[in-house]
Formats: structure tokens, sequence, C-alpha cells
């Protein structure tokens, strides 16, 4: 089909030929669904070739937020990133960020194309986007993600394209491109309900500046989830109990409100909770991801509309995608990250955020990005977005890590992503803390009593019974003994606070 259009076909290898140390690249993929993939391998063995041939080769990485290994894992092995941004969950991309070889900086996925577009990021010299087809104007299908593949496309000099036959052209119509003008000529993005469509279906960029299209043929790199286990299904539990009693004493309108889900095994394990619960309505979503357990979900009518981002499904579920797309495309919609993730769309739906925590403390702030107040996980992803905005903001997580060497819930967080201004209900396999309306103290009292785990029960009540110091009742010296234990002898249990109170 490609054989007698204006572009020209080129090797992957071509593609990278093109590129030049020190460039900045923007590239499609919101997770691995419809992330660039033949090129950035391309570019990682240029990288090689020119680090062994004694040149300096390193890029600027922007994406729409993780990829696949054929992007983050090949470019961060072959020693090629300059810096990157946003969000990443990659092995080997997570190693050299935390060893200090590359640079990362986190941003509030929502965020990322405008500070693109204004100029924050650098100049983008190409965007690298994956498309399930492309005509002879310039309009493309994206593939499985939207990503902020438009804003790419639109600020780059030049659009470099990987045309995979793995997606169907048939997607048209999955993707609703939309971007907002830029202040002070922005006006109100137009969605009042989850399935509003107020863009195009196509990404329309000027097919001048298309350079060239690599064909390929190869799948997203979207693993499966963990089985859900006894304590991630008592977490779903919770959840589904809580939301259920909310709508009982009318605190959630009759019909429900969008649903936000985070990413993760926890996440997964939540929606299908919510699905499950008979007391909760068939609800839509307006969130970033569409997980596995959505298809289900959709299947049985449980979810009736999901607008995202991104349809991040494992392999046998996106086969049966594409194997009813007609389905499946009456009930979703694929949104540029921009207003998947805006702040204005998420407090006007009143949307329900869930979203994972790695660390919370007893006053309810969350750390979702870092261990041990070092070492980067992910990212914050769009947790930001949604949690600030949302009608009601949950996170969850399990009450213990390691085998229960770790309180997930501590004195003070050693990471702070989300304070304690956003978030108001705390939710583990333990219990349910709900932070409305509650002063410190009493947020204390209730996250320690609901959520922590029974181990950690008895030292955590300890940490603040016999403070009397301000409004917050924080001992500085001791706020971090805890995480101190766990560094020293690997086991936060068994903190004694009693003598360390004594000045106080
Ligand atoms: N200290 C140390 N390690 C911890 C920990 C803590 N307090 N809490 C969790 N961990 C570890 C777990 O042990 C696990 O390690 P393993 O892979 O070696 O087993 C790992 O963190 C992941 O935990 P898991 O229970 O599998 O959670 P998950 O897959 O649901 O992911 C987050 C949890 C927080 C990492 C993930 O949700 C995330 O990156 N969130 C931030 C971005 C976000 O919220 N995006 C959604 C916006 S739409």
């Amino acid at each position: 089909m490609l054989e007698d259009t204006r572009y020209k076909v080129i090797t992957a290898d071509d593609a990278a030929a093109l590129i030049n140390n020190e460039d900045i690249l923007g590239f499609s993929g919101f997770t691995p669904a419809g992330a660039a993939k033949e090129i950035p391998t391309a570019i990682a063995r240029r990288a090689n070739a020119e680090h062994e041939a004694g040149r300096d080769f390193k890029i600027g990485v922007v994406t729409g937020a993780s990829t696949g290994d054929s992007l983050d894992g090949e470019l961060a092995r072959a020693n090629a990133v300059l810096f990157r941004t946003p969000y990443q969950s990659d092995k080997s991309l997570r190693a050299a960020i935390n060893k200090g070889e590359t640079k990362f900086f986190d941003m509030h996925l929502s965020m990322l194309p405008q500070a693109a577009r204004y100029g924050f990021l650098g100049k983008i010299k190409y965007a690298v986007v994956e498309a399930a087809s492309v005509s002879e104007d310039g309009e493309i299908v994206l593939t499985t993600s939207v990503g902020a593949s438009n804003t790419f496309c639109g600020v780059a000099d030049h659009i470099l394209i990987e045309l995979n036959e793995a997606h169907p052209e048939e997607l048209s119509g999955l993707h609703d491109i939309y971007e907002p003008l830029d202040p002070p000529h922005r006006k109100e993005i137009p969605v009042y309900k989850c399935s509003d469509r107020f863009g195009s279906p196509t990404l329309k960029v000027d097919p001048a500046k298309i350079v060239g299209i690599v064909k390929t043929n190869r799948p997203d790199e979207v693993g499966g989830f963990k089985e859900t286990d006894a304590v991630t299904a008592q977490i779903g539990e919770n959840v589904a109990t809580f939301l259920a009693d909310e709508l009982k004493a009318g605190r959630i309108p009759e019909g429900f409100l969008p649903i936000q889900s985070g990413v993760g095994n926890i996440a997964n394990a939540v929606l299908g909770a919510l699905g499950a619960n008979e007391n909760i309505p068939p609800f839509e979503m307006y969130s970033e991801v569409i997980q596995d357990s959505v298809i289900g979900l959709m299947r049985s009518g449980d979810i009736t509309f999901a607008s995202a981002t991104s349809l991040t499904v494992s392999p046998p579920y996106l086969k049966e995608v594409y194997e009813d797309l007609d389905f499946f495309k009456q009930r979703m919609v694929l949104r540029p990250q921009e207003i998947s993730n805006h702040p204005e769309a998420v407090r006007r739906l009143g949307i329900i955020s869930i979203n994972t925590a790695i660390e919370v403390d007893i006053w309810g702030n969350v750390n979702s990005t870092h261990v041990m107040g070092n070492n980067l996980m992910n990212g914050i992803g769009g947790s930001g977005d949604f949690t600030r905005n949302a009608y009601i903001s949950i996170f969850t997580c399990p009450s213990i890590a390691k085998g229960g060497a770790i309180s997930t819930i501590v004195p003070m967080v050693a990471h702070l992503d989300h304070s304690e201004h956003s978030v108001q209900v705390i939710i583990t396999e333990q219990g349910i803390a709900d932070l409305r309306g509650k002063d410190p103290v009493q947020r204390a009292i209730e996250i320690v009593d609901n959520c922590v785990h029974p181990e950690y029960r008895e030292q955590l009540h300890a940490y603040f019974a016999n403070v009397k110091n301000g409004h917050t009742p924080q001992t500085l010296r001791t706020a971090f003994a805890m995480h101190e234990a766990f560094m020293e002898k690997k086991d936060m249990r068994g903190v004694d606070w009693s003598s360390k109170y004594s000045k106080d």
C-alpha cells in the first residue's frame, strides 16, 4: 500500500542514522501500548557503534509515560539516554537512574504536553510515532495509545513513523485527538461526560514533516499481571465496600461517578472487585490506562464506558478487543494524555480516583515513587493529576512489604508525592481510614487503628501517644527511626520510642 506513496519507506537503521548526539526525541507510547519499537532499538545499536568508535552519543528521551523494553530498556542498556521524562517502569532504565547515570525528572502526565509546547523541555527535533495507517495528506491513525504523540508531532521539526501491521487499520475511530490552545487563548475542555468526543479520530500532521516510514509487525510489549492473592483481593473488597457504603449514605449520587484506577497489580485487582460487588451499579471510567480487568467488565456490562489514553492489555485481551472492535469502539475512547488526565475534566466529572502508594504516613501524606526515600520506582504518573482534583481520592497499598519487614505506614513518608491536603481515604487489606473532616491526630488514630498491620499497630500508636507538641505531633528526631531500622537491620519492627521522647 505504501509503495506508491509520497513518503519514503526506510529501514529502522536509516532512521537511526538521521539522529545526532544530544538530539531530543519525542516517542509515542503510554505504557508499552503504542510505543515506538524498531527505531529506538536501532538508535541503541547506533549508540553502541558510536561509543565503540569513541564518540559521544546520547539522546533526550521524552515519551507519554512508561514504554516497552525495546525503547527504554534498549536505550538504557546502550547508555544512550541523556535525560528522560516523564514516568518510566523499565528495570534497566530504573537502575541507570538510581546509579545517577541517567538524568530523570518526573512530571505530572497531564502537564508534559504543554511543557513540550512551551519549550520547557528543549527543542524536540524528531517525533517517532507508531501508526496503524498514514494517509497521503498526513492523517495518522494511532495504535493502542495516544499519549503525547499529537504534541510531539506538532512541535518536532521532523516525524518518523513506525507503521505497524500488528495493529489493524480498523482501529480508526477509537481515538479522539484534541489539543488545547495555549494561554492566553485557551478555552474550556468540552468534556461533560466520559463518552464525549470533541476532537478528530485521526492525528493530522504536516505531511512534509514525515521524513520516513519504517514498516514493522511487532506486538506491544505488555506483560501480564500477577494473580490476585489474598491481600490484593482483600484490598479490592475493602475499596468496593467503602464505595458501596458511600453510595448508600448518599455521598455518591445514584448512578455512581466515573472511576479512575491506577496502574499495576493492585489497581487491576481493585477494579475486578468493584465489578464483582453487587451493591455497585455499572459504572464508567475516566482514567489513564485501560488494564486487563476492564475488558471482562465491559463484556459483563459492569463497565459501560472507558475514556483513557492507552489500551494497556496483555496479548490475549488485545486479541479479544481486535476480534470484536465494533463492540469495544462503542465503549472506549483513547484521548491525548493532556485530556485523559486533565484536572479540569477530573473535577468537573467528579471522578473517584484510586491509586496505589508505596508508603503512607500516619498524617495522610503519600509516597508513590521512591523506596526508602532515595531509589526511584516508576514515577508519579497521573496519580497527582487525578488525586488533587478528585471527588473522592483513595490510596491503596498492602499494610506490609517484604514479608513484613517493612510497614508501608510510617511516621513520616521518606518522599512526598501527594500531601495530606489531597489524600482523603487510605485503604489496606486491614481496613479503611476515612480522613475527611478529621484533624491530624484524629487521622493518625484512624489510620493506625484501621490500616496498619497488627504487628506494627502498637509501635505506631506509641510514636505519637505521648507527644504534645503542636497541631501535628511529629517528632523530627525520630520520624525516620523505622526507615533507619530497616536500613540498619533490614526490619522496621521493634523500634522503641520511649527513650527517644524524653526531651519532647
Ligand atoms: N518499601 C519498599 N518496597 C516496597 C514498598 C515499601 N514501602 N511498598 C511496595 N514495595 C515493593 C513491593 O514489595 C514490590 O516489590 P517486588 O516487585 O520486588 O515484589 C514493588 O514495590 C511493587 O509493589 P506491588 O505490590 O507489586 O505493587 P504494584 O504493581 O501495584 O505497583 C506502585 C505499585 C506504587 C509501584 C505503582 O502503582 C506506581 O508506580 N504508582 C505510581 C504511579 C501511579 O500511581 N500511576 C497511576 C496514575 S493513573
